[in-house]
């Protein structure tokens, strides 16, 4: 929305492409844009299936000089880039939707309206047509009816009531023509934030919330001052652009000052002034929302001379790494503190069992580090899928302590299990790599990982921050245990050591390329390994699977002789990770089962083995670090592995098919 200076229609539709280019990783099925038409009497859309360039191509033929090119003082624009979860990708299905009267409300919408059908049904009696296989256009034509039914109520009521109406997870923002100038927004359990732009530095950090009923001027009705609201300033800045987004890389070109609205808040521009209103008020509900400025920069965002985000990312490893360890790991004097949950430390120290919970590479994170966890804390540790440990109903208990493992903080499956924990009574600890995401929000304390920001829908070094976050809590939960000591100082210096290790393993890039040559016409691959090793395999696994749509599996090696073995022969392309670790001898054992059946393994060996690199022409030397931290070296080679196919056999290696970074439906 623009109150700042004038901007023309086709700067207000270039602003919302470079947004949507920004969130393109969170899906990229189809795309769309909705902006008042030069009358300004009706909305004018535009969609297509496929990526956002496409839809910028549709933009610049249809929508440049003329009427587009003059300057308008107030506008409203919505756009979005989709992850189909009802229909399929193409125009029809894409976003925004809208009610049947010529377009009067368009609405866009991340998640899932669960009882779409429902309405649907209650709609399509009352004589709605639809035009699309979504649940969203119910969204649409429900305001619209509400707008029939009830002619008084403001733009922000209307919604509002239309929210009550449905089920399931939402991100939404909402424009009409009946209301111009005006944008509603709500969520419930997916992410939306506001982004503030102004002139001259904000007055406030805090807007307040308003509950209840509009008085009949259609105005929010602040409560009186004991309920203390009125202690925060109303935000009516008359110069201010305001942007609702799913993430904070959509803004951060124009304004790092933002809200991070809460599930069932509804934000609303109206006159330049924007109001959170909430329509019931509970005793524990705050007064205000914060307005938080983002340490995130635009250029951690951007490519720079990288071909891909996910390359950049892979080569960040380096820094990223010791990002995470930055005022954390003291390594002269050997201690650790981690801010986030130091207060909780003892409280975890009592606990029954520790619960580390994620989806996808995140879960990986938490196999990887599992055996170290139960090492230095000597307690039970479980491991979980977030979607299979709410599908069992797990047992949970108020002196669990539950670990909620995700990039992206937003991850519905790891959102909803860390909700079922909370609920009973469990210590909820948050692993994240995005300030303010809603498990970060939701979490008791927590880790943030210090990542900077992922981009590429292939997780890489949000997996190795991850991995040190985890080997840093084992290392303060064994902080007092004399018999512990040799052990944590061996890890400590390890750790010291492991970005210049990283380096080393990143100058085998050309190395890597070559092996990818070999592979890449290949249909499978298979990766083996077992120990501290086994969550490369799996992760190397998902890494290749996710890139260039081939076959691949993590086998643990303990298992080959039950089962995987049958798959060796002559042809079977097989990569092993073979380290001089406890378990040295009986990778061996397995390689030599590999052997022994003409398999030619690719093997992941230490710096120097001979006796190791023997048994195979095609090896990759890692230098020699401690067990527990071999992971995150090996994995780096997979995560080059998988790109170098994926670009050789031509695939999109940031946005795979079918994929969404974020993916914020159960
Ligand atoms: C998606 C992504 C994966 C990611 C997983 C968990 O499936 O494609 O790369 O590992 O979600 O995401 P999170 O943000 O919770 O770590």
């Amino acid at each position: 929305l623009n109150y700042l200076t004038p901007k023309s229609r086709q700067e207000v539709l270039d602003l919302l492409v470079t947004g949507l280019k920004r969130l393109e990783y969170r899906g990229y099925d189809s795309t769309g844009v909705a902006i008042d038409s030069p009358d300004n009497k009706n909305i004018v859309m535009v969609k297509r299936t496929g990526k956002v360039k496409v839809l910028e191509e549709a933009i610049q033929e249809n929508f440049s000089g003329g009427e587009y090119s003059e300057p308008v003082l107030t506008h409203v624009g919505i756009a979005h880039t989709r992850w189909a979860t009802h229909g399929v990708p193409c125009e029809r299905n894409s976003h925004p939707h809208r009610s049947d009267d010529g377009n009067g409300f368009v609405v866009v919408h991340n998640g899932i309206i669960t009882n779409y059908n429902d309405v649907k049904t209650f709609l399509a009696k009352r004589g709605y047509n639809f035009e699309s296989d979504t649940d969203t256009e119910v969204f649409a034509k429900l305001v619209h009816h509400l707008w029939k039914t009830h002619p008084t109520y403001s733009f922000r009521e209307l919604v509002e009531q239309a929210i009550l109406q449905v089920e399931g997870a939402f991100a939404i923002a909402v424009k009409s023509k009946y209301f111009p100038g005006e944008c509603v927004a709500s969520r419930r359990s997916s992410p939306l934030l506001v982004g503030i732009k102004t002139k001259t530095r904000l007055a406030t950090d805090h807007i307040p919330i308003l509950y209840g009923k509009d008085t009949d001027s259609g105005k929010p009705q602040v409560l009186p001052r004991s309920e203390s609201t009125s202690e925060f300033m109303p935000l009516e800045e008359k110069e201010v652009e305001y942007f609702f987004a799913s993430d904070a890389s959509a803004v951060i070109e124009h304004t790092n000052r933002v809200i991070y609205l809460e599930d069932d808040d509804v934000a609303a521009v109206r006159d330049g002034t924007l109001s959170i209103h909430r329509l019931k008020k509970s005793l524990d509900d705050p007064h205000a929302r914060e307005i938080t400025t983002l340490k995130m920069e635009i250029q951690q965002i951007m490519k720079g001379n990288y071909d891909y985000f996910m390359q950049k990312e892979i080569f960040e490893q380096p820094d990223s790494v010791v990002n995470t360890m930055r005022g954390r790991v003291r390594f002269d004097g050997n201690a650790i503190v981690l801010g986030g949950i130091k207060d909780y430390i003892p409280e975890i120290k009592r606990c029954r069992r520790l619960m580390l919970i994620g989806c996808g590479t995140s879960y990986h994170s938490a196999v990887a580090t599992r055996q170290l966890l139960e090492e230095l804390t000597e307690l039970p540790v479980m491991v979980e899928l977030a979607s299979d440990f709410l599908d069992r109903n797990t047992p949970i208990f108020r002196d669990d302590v539950c670990f909620f493992i995700s990039q992206s903080g937003e991850t519905a499956d790891t959102l909803m299990a860390l909700r079922y924990c909370k609920q009973r009574g469990a210590l909820i600890v948050g692993i994240t790599n995005t300030v303010g995401s809603s498990i970060c929000r939701e979490s008791h304390c927590g880790v943030h990982i210090n990542a900077g920001p992922e981009i590429g829908v292939a997780s890489t070094k949000a997996y190795t921050s991850q991995f040190i976050s985890l080997v840093m809590f084992a290392l303060v939960m064994s902080e007092d245990r004399l018999s512990l000591q040799q052990r944590r100082l061996e890890i400590l210096q390890a750790l010291s050591k492991l970005a210049d290790q990283i380096r080393a393993v990143l100058q085998l890039d050309s190395k890597v390329q070559e092996l990818a040559k070999d592979l890449y016409q290949h249909k499978s691959l298979l990766i083996m390994g077992r120990g501290y090793n086994f969550a490369t395999c799996l992760e190397g696994a998902l890494k290749v699977k996710e890139l260039t749509y081939m076959h691949s599996e993590g086998i643990m090696a303990g298992e080959l002789k039950h089962g995987p073995l049958a798959l060796v022969d002559d042809s079977m392309p097989v990569l092993m990770i073979v380290l001089r670790d406890p378990v040295y001898v009986k990778c061996m054992n397995a390689l030599q089962q590999v052997t022994s059946r003409k398999g030619c393994p690719i093997i992941i060996c230490e710096e120097g083995d001979e006796e190791t690199k023997a048994f195979s022409s095609r090896h990759l030397e890692i230098p020699r670090t401690v067990d527990c931290l071999q992971g995150i070296l090996t994995v780096i080679p997979m995560q080059l592995l998988s790109y170098h196919i994926a670009v050789l056999r031509g695939c999109d290696v940031d946005c795979p098919r079918n994929l969404a970074k974020s993916v914020t439906v159960e």
